[in-house]
């Protein structure tokens, strides 16, 4: 199985180098080549998704991805953020899986990942006034939310679909093709929630939820939330998924520059990943739940900084390969 490892920018190479090392320790056929992307493609090329690094995703069976986002590349032109919009879109992996648990929250936000204001025309008119769009097709709508049935019949069975209904008329296109597709899973329960109540709700109670089902921008925002419930982006992961393969596996996210280079990232987030990858990218379940329960481990014998402990980014690895061991 070929895998592409996209470290980017930040920490987003110290921890692809702590997921590479686990990776090994498996019993697997595991080839991994890295690739540049992100601010580092740009240095080289002024390009933050390069052919060759597209080329190479597209031939591989899964992508594994740090993170992307540098302060000094923050500007109006070419950016590292356009790398990673890009390969979703060009992979079209529209389905982005983000679970939350812990602190009595069992949660998946269903997030749908190449549509919305990320992928809609935007400009300048001569009056200086700036736009984004929100646009989505119906079948755009549907896709996502069969996902999004399907995995909670895996899971407690329901669904709660997050839009501004009273507001937006994408919204009212998402509810009306939720609606649509609700019948054809009679075995999960389906509830509507609007946006905002939904962020209240997440902070109040968020015990409630099993999948949350949004479209882009919400659960950007929303699965920010989640990891916040649940100990931090350091342990939130991620899987963005298509119809085949690769998809992409990378954590909820964070560059973190404040901390990159000095070897404290915490890369439980990007070994999340790499497990929701073993489990939906290359359906190896057992030794997802394997590195699954290693992380957890490692997560109370070594926890970073971040977790209010001091290991370093190796100390917590060693603990994982540790633990893989035990
Ligand atoms: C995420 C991140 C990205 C997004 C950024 C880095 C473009 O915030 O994966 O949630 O907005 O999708
Ligand atoms: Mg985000």
């Amino acid at each position: 199985m070929r895998i592409v490892l996209l470290p980017g920018d930040g920490i987003g190479a110290e921890v692809v180098a702590a997921a590479a090392r686990v990776l090994r320790e498996l019993p697997l056929e595991l080839e991994l080549e890295e690739r540049l992307f992100g601010g580092a493609a740009i240095r080289e090329s002024g390009n933050p998704l390069p052919p060759e690094t597209l080329a190479a995703c597209r031939g591989a069976d899964a992508v594994l991805l740090g993170a992307v986002g540098l302060p000094e590349l923050d500007r109006d032109e070419v950016r590292p953020e356009h790398g990673l919009i890009r390969l979703r879109g060009e992979l079209d992996v529209y389905a982005n899986l983000r679970p939350a648990r812990g602190h009595g929250v069992d949660l998946l936000v269903v997030r749908e990942l190449v549509g919305g204001l990320y992928y809609g025309e935007r400009g300048t008119r001569a009056d200086g006034t700036v736009f984004d769009t929100m646009e989505y097709r119906p079948a755009q709508v549907e896709r996502i939310a069969r996902r999004a049935f399907e995995i909670a019949r895996g899971r407690r069975g329901q669904v709660t679909s997050v839009d501004k209904a009273n507001i937006l008329a994408t919204s009212r296109l998402w509810r009306g093709v939720v609606e649509r597709v609700a019948p054809g899973y009679p075995d999960v329960e389906l509830a509507h929630m609007l946006v905002d109540n939904c962020g209240l709700q997440l902070v109040l109670a968020p015990g409630q939820f099993d999948v949350l089902l949004t479209e882009n921008t919400f659960g950007d925002i929303l699965s920010d939330v989640a990891a916040g419930l649940t100990g931090g982006l350091g342990l939130a992961g991620s899987a963005s998924l298509g119809d085949g393969r690769p998809g992409i596996f990378e954590p909820v996210h964070g560059s973190a520059p404040d901390i990159a280079g000095r070897g404290i990232a915490n890369p439980a987030a990007m070994l999340r990943s790499a497990a929701l990858m073993l489990r939906h990218g290359l359906d190896e379940p057992a030794e997802a739940e394997r590195l699954e329960a290693a992380v957890d481990a490692a997560l109370l014998s070594a926890p970073t900084p971040d977790l209010g402990g001091n290991a370093t980014t190796v100390e917590y690895v060693d603990a994982v390969v540790s633990a893989l061991g035990a």
